[in-house]
């Protein structure tokens, strides 16, 4: 277990390593010696020993019936941790709390959309999520059902989560700024008896219903849930199907003070399917099972994010993403803190709203995204020192490529170490990281850290499979077995899992986190960007193919590709290049404008905005190989005003030329 010795808050990167001072710069180095050997002992150690390592973890959390063994990979990559043993994800987040800190608060919920504020103690939240177990009950779920929930940053949907996990049910949360298409998609993959969900979100001020995204989405989609229970926020008028759309709260009325025993799951039974993208247009869904997901995510709570029991942590992520079940939803409430539940955004009412919830709230542990910071860059520095942080501890960035001058702008206008860190919707937890519970390793302004213990990871040849010296740029991938926490397979389709992740580096059985890295000689790794068609458009992680489908589903557009291109604020954004079937259409520049704004709507309609392209430019071909294979990489770079490099195998050379006359036009 981590050592119980007060954590440093020393700054990290260029503070550590100040020229001018030539003691401070010997004990840094002492330090960092010292903190390589903890760090690097403890990751030594998981690997060498991962049945005696995860053994110990095991022990952050109650098992109801323990585990016999604790490592089974012989149907590898298909690996099972805590064989045998029986626990529940809402016991050890809130019913094992309930002895030393009922009345401490669990979750904090402030909407700055709608002015509503609550904290719930860990009893409220006991009380609430039986009562949301008692009517997923009553409406049919029974163990291994799905439940999809579709919902806004409100309290409900954390009960929701959490009283699915109470009874065994699968959860599936779905990204509230996803359009009927993409929910469609979603249903008929995990076929949800029962769907959660709302009458609206909010955004910047403004009313987002999802209730006709939701019935469209069922209308499209061939599975059909029996029951939509809807929380009614009355934000916007909700027409109710008759037998199947039930009122919350009715129900919660209706079902009192129930309380419903806990259902208790094998180690390698599915907690939750959470999709994600990928190269092809249709989404992946990620499996997780329950004993690793809660042992991991307990251990990473101590040492890497520095959380104890008693402490707040506010991760400003949305529940439809990753960090939003591992750091906002199961991760703390593990650990006994309490968890701020945002609604809202970075810059209102004020660019200072993050700061003052941390001043109110006491908030120790923070958790973002780069882009949240960069919006933040655009307000004045004075927010920074507006409110007293004396409480926050540390800040969290990821999901995204952590600039340089974001970082420091941020760690010098707070004054509080910054922590990068790396991990995908299908690790459930940080991959790359300083781990500051264990030691505080200095970190490298640009690098995310270094391999986070459990991970056996190398940079390997895309084309051998072979290590990569320091030095040389490579694939990020994981020899297995991948530790505990991680995804188990693709929710229905085990031979895609093995496909898409265990196949993709030749000469090497490694998972393939499709990201290209870059060790250094003290090992600490750079990520490179993405070798797949994946983009990421402001922390938010979109497959290219799924919006060229939707803009292809327009009648005007023939074929289009869509490539993410560079983007200061957002990191990255998608653009849209099309070949429309009657040039007729584009004749004039108010056609084209025209036309763009027709087709954004359909992305708008189907996807949602968050999938919404930056821009659309038509043109007359799109550059090919000569096997009709799309030369994505070579249109971002023109895109970004790069070299598009080799392009020996391209069938049309005027098509790039097109390209970047389009953009320019
Ligand atoms: O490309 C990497 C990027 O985001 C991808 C995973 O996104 P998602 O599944 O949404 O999970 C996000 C969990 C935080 C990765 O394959 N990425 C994530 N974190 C970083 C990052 N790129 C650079 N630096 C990071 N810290």
């Amino acid at each position: 277990m981590a050592d119980s010795s007060p954590r440093t808050t020393a700054g990290i990167g260029r503070n550590d390593t100040d020229h001018r001072q030539p003691d401070r710069k010997l004990a840094a180095s002492k330090r960092r010696r010292h903190a390589m050997t903890a760090t690097r002992a403890l990751h030594a150690r998981s690997l060498s020993d991962p049945e005696g390592f995860w053994a110990e973890q095991a022990r952050r959390i109650d098992w109801e019936t323990p585990f016999e063994t604790v490592l089974d990979d012989s149907r590898a990559p298909f690996t099972r941790w805590f064989v045998g043993g029986r626990t529940n994800l809402c016991h050890n987040a809130v019913d094992r709390h309930l002895a030393a800190r009922a009345d401490q608060p669990a979750l904090i919920y402030v909407s700055t959309e709608t002015g509503q504020h609550r904290t719930y103690s860990y009893a409220e939240l006991h009380d609430e999520v039986n009562r949301m177990a008692a009517i997923l009950q009553q409406l049919g779920v029974v163990k291994g059902d799905r439940v999809l929930i579709y919902m806004p940053m409100i309290p409900e949907a954390a009960f929701a989560m959490l009283a699915c996990a109470r009874i065994g049910a699968i959860h599936s949360v779905v990204f509230g700024g996803f359009a009927s298409v993409s929910l469609a998609a979603r249903i008929d993959d995990a076929q949800p008896r029962v769907i959660v969900s709302a009458d609206a979100g909010s955004r910047g001020g403004k009313v987002v219903p999802y209730k006709p995204l939701l019935d469209e989405a069922v209308n499209l989609a061939a599975h059909k849930p029996e029951r939509v229970l809807l929380v009614d926020r009355q934000l916007a008028p909700m027409a109710l199907t008759a037998g199947r759309d039930q009122d919350y709260a009715a129900w919660r009325e209706r079902v009192g003070a129930a309380r419903v025993p806990c259902v208790w799951l094998e180690s390698s039974e599915p907690s939750y399917v959470l999709y994600t993208s990928g190269t092809t247009g249709k989404p992946k869904g990620v499996q997780r099972d329950t004993g690793g997901y809660a042992v991991a995510l307990a251990a990473s709570m101590d040492y890497i994010f520095c959380g104890k029991a008693g402490d707040t942590m506010f991760s400003s992520s949305d529940i439809g993403w990753v960090v939003g079940h591992s750091y906002i939803v199961y991760g703390p409430l593990l650990a006994g803190m309490a968890t701020l539940m945002y609604e809202g955004t970075p810059v209102r009412p004020d660019g200072g709203i993050l700061w003052q919830l941390v001043e109110q709230y006491r908030v120790n542990i923070m958790f973002s995204a780069p882009t949240a910071i960069r919006v933040l860059k655009k307000q004045d520095p004075a927010w920074l020192t507006r409110y007293d942080l004396s409480s926050l501890r540390l800040l969290f960035l990821a999901g995204e490529p952590l600039d340089e001058p974001t970082a420091d702008w941020i760690q010098q206008g707070i004054g509080k170490p910054v922590v990068d860190n790396y991990w995908q919707t299908e690790t459930g937890w940080p991959i790359i990281a300083i781990q500051r519970g264990i030691d505080p390793l200095p970190a490298k302004l640009g690098s995310p850290g270094v391999p986070v213990y459990g991970y056996d990871l190398k940079i390997v040849d895309e084309a051998t499979g072979a290590e990569c010296p320091p030095g040389q740029k490579g694939v990020v991938a994981i020899d297995g077995p991948l530790p505990p926490g991680c995804m188990s397979t693709v929710w229905g389709d085990d031979d895609r899992f093995v496909k898409t992740y265990w196949t993709g580096v030749p000469g090497r059985r490694c998972y393939s986190t499709f990201d290209w890295g870059v060790q250094d000689e003290d090992g600490y790794i750079f990520i490179l960007g993405r070798t797949d068609d994946v983009i990421n458009v402001a922390g938010h992680r979109l497959g290219t193919r799924e919006i060229e489908e939707s803009i292809s589903s327009h009648a005007a557009v023939a074929e289009v590709a869509v490539v993410g291109v560079h983007d200061a604020l957002k990191g990255q954004v998608a653009m849209a290049f099309a070949i429309v079937r009657d040039a007729g259409r584009i004749a004039t520049q108010a056609d084209r404008i025209a036309l763009e704004g027709e087709v954004l709507k359909t992305v708008d309609r189907q996807l949602g905005a968050v999938a919404r392209p930056a821009r659309v430019f038509f043109v007359n071909a799109l550059p090919k190989t000569r096997s009709g294979k799309l030369l994505r990489r070579a249109m971002q770079a023109v895109a970004e005003g790069r070299d598009p490099g080799d392009l020996t195998t391209i069938e049309d050379p005027t098509a790039l030329a097109q390209l970047q006359e389009a953009m320019q036009g």
